[in-house]
């Protein structure tokens, strides 16, 4: 990265010292992450927000979704930046507020709104949580999304996923006992979700038709591919994958388990990872002992991750330092009130 920027980036942190805190999620590019003061998965960065009331500042080096649940979790007086605000996040803008309050009044004429519990994943607006705050739900993130189903089973009989098919699949079939075919997909797009009444009310898992476009693109030949090239590969995929790419893979995990199991991992041994690019090129510099395989043949970065650079984080910090709060995420008090109802369960769970 430019020395210049990074001389101007570490002077504008020094200038702010303990008033600024940095997030970096694992997906930032490189010239980015150098700067975090904590690097984490989706679950581990919300509570590192909770857990500084004293930093004034708090920049946010991720996507959207993660500075709107920083602001959230953060008192009044802590401002949340996001070095651009066109760093969002296209699952999460899979399911709009507007959708997701038809699809529970089809659930309602389907006479089944009182037993559903409303699951959303982390990778949502702040007012889709605020919906699950309100009915009863919580949010989850991959790291605990085993845990949050178990917990919403005992609240009601069915739940309502949102907006990641995949992970709401991957949990419920292949950590939890559930079959394919208690499994059925809620089509925005489509009225009543593309579904009958019936269907909606013997499902166990209703999924919102959403996904990753990042890890969507891993397919079950990527897998059989890299067995063929690498004999004895071990396949390390995340949750968001597609169902047939979690099934054949040998390790699945959100970003701080693929680390912690590359860093658990014998020297020697071979591992195919499919996440993010930014963090399996970071995974082969950090573990030069094994070798580090994407599960792509082609480049596969999340764009919006990738839109926190250094120049936009300079600009952040040195607008920070000279008293101006620019890129501020700030979530209305209603919002924050159900919101923080639904993150609380989340954080609330065993
Ligand atoms: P985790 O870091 O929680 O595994 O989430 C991955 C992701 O896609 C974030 O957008
Ligand atoms: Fe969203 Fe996928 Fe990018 Fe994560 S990797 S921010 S889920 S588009």
């Amino acid at each position: 990265s430019d020395p210049a920027l990074v001389a101007r980036a570490r002077a504008a942190k020094d200038r702010l010292g303990d008033r600024l805190f940095v997030l970096g999620h694992h997906y930032q590019r490189d010239e980015v992450i150098q700067f975090a003061d904590v690097t984490g998965d989706s679950f581990k960065l919300a509570r590192e927000a909770a857990a500084r009331p004293g930093a004034e500042y708090i920049v946010f080096c991720g996507v959207h979704f993660m500075a709107e649940s920083a602001d959230i979790l953060t008192s009044d007086a802590q401002r949340v930046v996001l070095p651009d605000l066109a760093a969002g996040c296209s699952m999460a803008d899979m399911a709009t507020f507007n959708q997701v309050e038809e699809c529970w009044e089809a659930l309602e004429e389907a006479g089944i709104a009182d037993q559903v519990v409303p699951i959303t994943y982390m990778n949502s607006s702040a007012d889709i949580k605020a919906f699950c705050g309100r009915h009863g739900g919580a949010v989850c993130t991959s790291s605990n999304a085993r845990r949050a189903l178990e917990w919403a089973f005992e609240q009601g009989r069915q739940v309502l996923f949102l907006p990641d098919q995949h992970l709401g699949r991957n949990t419920a079939v292949l950590e939890m006992g559930f079959g394919l075919d208690d499994c059925v997909v809620y089509n925005p797009h489509r009225p009543n979700g593309g579904l009958t009444d019936a269907a909606l009310r013997d499902a166990r898992m209703i999924l919102w038709k959403g996904h990753c476009s990042v890890h969507g693109r891993f397919t079950a030949d990527c897998v059989d591919d890299v067995r063929a090239r690498i004999p004895g590969v071990n396949v390390l995929v995340h949750p968001e994958c597609r169902h047939e790419v979690v099934t054949k893979a040998d390790f699945v995990g959100s970003t701080e388990y693929i680390i912690k199991t590359l860093e658990a991992a014998p020297a020697g041994s071979s591992w195919a990872v499919g996440t993010e690019l930014n963090l399996v090129k970071r995974l082969g510099t950090m573990f030069p002992d094994k070798t580090v395989t994407f599960l792509d043949k082609t480049v596969c970065y999340c764009s919006t991750m990738n839109r926190i650079d250094l120049p936009h984080l300079v600009w952040a910090l040195e607008s920070l330092a000279g008293g101006h709060v620019v890129n501020q995420i700030t979530v209305d008090a209603d919002t924050t009130h159900w919101a923080k109802v639904a993150l609380d369960r989340m954080l609330a769970l065993p």
